[in-house]
């Protein structure tokens, strides 16, 4: 089942559509050495998507789960790009519906939210093949196209957004892949182009423009420790700044933001 690939009309030829897989970063990862800078593997029924941190990642019917890979990324630019490839996704949604414009956030590190909602996730797995060559990295998206989410008896997002609730036309499928395919692409040209130490000296300031956190009361889970405080911004590197009660400033890598007062 996990190969077999919906041949109903022409595909364009930088799209691998599944039936079915258990995750298409899972399968992109595995079948990396025959697939090209900027494919897609696309299906609409991912039975065992994994998210951020380890954690399951749920699909119902309606979400979109995609992986695109990207080869080459220079390993400096690595720390932090799930931002960047959330970038892409406000960028590609932007296109298509143009009535979400600057209202698409960040939260770090690797959602797309729409207002304070979760619209889409994105879990980046690089794999390096050696050094010159640069890191050819996976970036899976899960993006809420018409998905119904009432009937979810367990879910760890809540209160999940669908584009179908807030716009009139949801934009198709492939339309979709193709606009985030485009951007993942600019993106990862810049990157590779780039004479800067960290993506983030390129992309800093449109980065900063979307955090949805800023200035919000946070909990970030971290190694089971819950460190609460304000968000006050996200560094060169994409790590997040928490400012604690008694004033320190602690500054994360990675971690889960658990609570945000909205
Ligand atoms: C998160 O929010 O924790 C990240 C979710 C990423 C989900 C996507 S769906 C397509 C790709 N395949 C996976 O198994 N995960 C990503």
């Amino acid at each position: 089942m996990d190969d077999s690939i919906s041949a109903a009309a022409p595909l364009p030829p930088w799209l691998k559509w599944l039936e079915s897989c258990s995750s298409t970063n899972t399968w992109a990862i595995e079948h990396l050495a025959q697939l090209d800078h900027g494919t897609v593997v696309f299906t609409r029924h991912q039975t065992q998507g994994r998210g951020q941190n380890g954690r399951v990642w749920y699909s119902p019917p309606g979400v979109l789960t995609l992986s695109v890979v990207l080869d080459r990324i220079p390993a400096t630019q690595l720390s932090g790009f799930s931002l960047i490839a959330g970038l892409a996704v406000i960028y590609a949604i932007e296109d298509l519906a143009p009535s979400l414009q600057n209202q698409l956030r960040l939260k770090w590190t690797n959602d797309v939210w729409l207002n304070q909602r979760k619209l889409a996730g994105v879990l980046c797995e690089g794999v390096t093949s050696n050094l010159s060559n640069g890191t050819k990295l996976v970036v899976g998206i899960g993006l809420n196209h018409h998905a119904d989410f009432t009937s979810l008896e367990i879910s760890t997002i809540r209160n999940p957004a669908s584009l179908h609730e807030v716009v009139p036309i949801v934009p198709n499928e492939i339309l979709i892949l193709e606009k985030l395919r485009h951007y993942l692409l600019q993106t990862a040209g810049l990157l590779q182009s780039s004479q800067h130490s960290s993506c983030f000296s390129v992309l800093l300031s449109a980065v900063r423009d979307r955090d949805a956190l800023l200035g919000k009361q946070i909990t970030i889970e971290l190694s089971g420790e819950q460190i609460s405080g304000e968000a006050i911004g996200i560094d060169d590197r994409g790590c997040l700044r928490l400012r604690l009660s008694d004033g320190t400033i602690r500054t994360f890598m990675s971690g889960h933001v658990t609570f945000a007062s909205v």
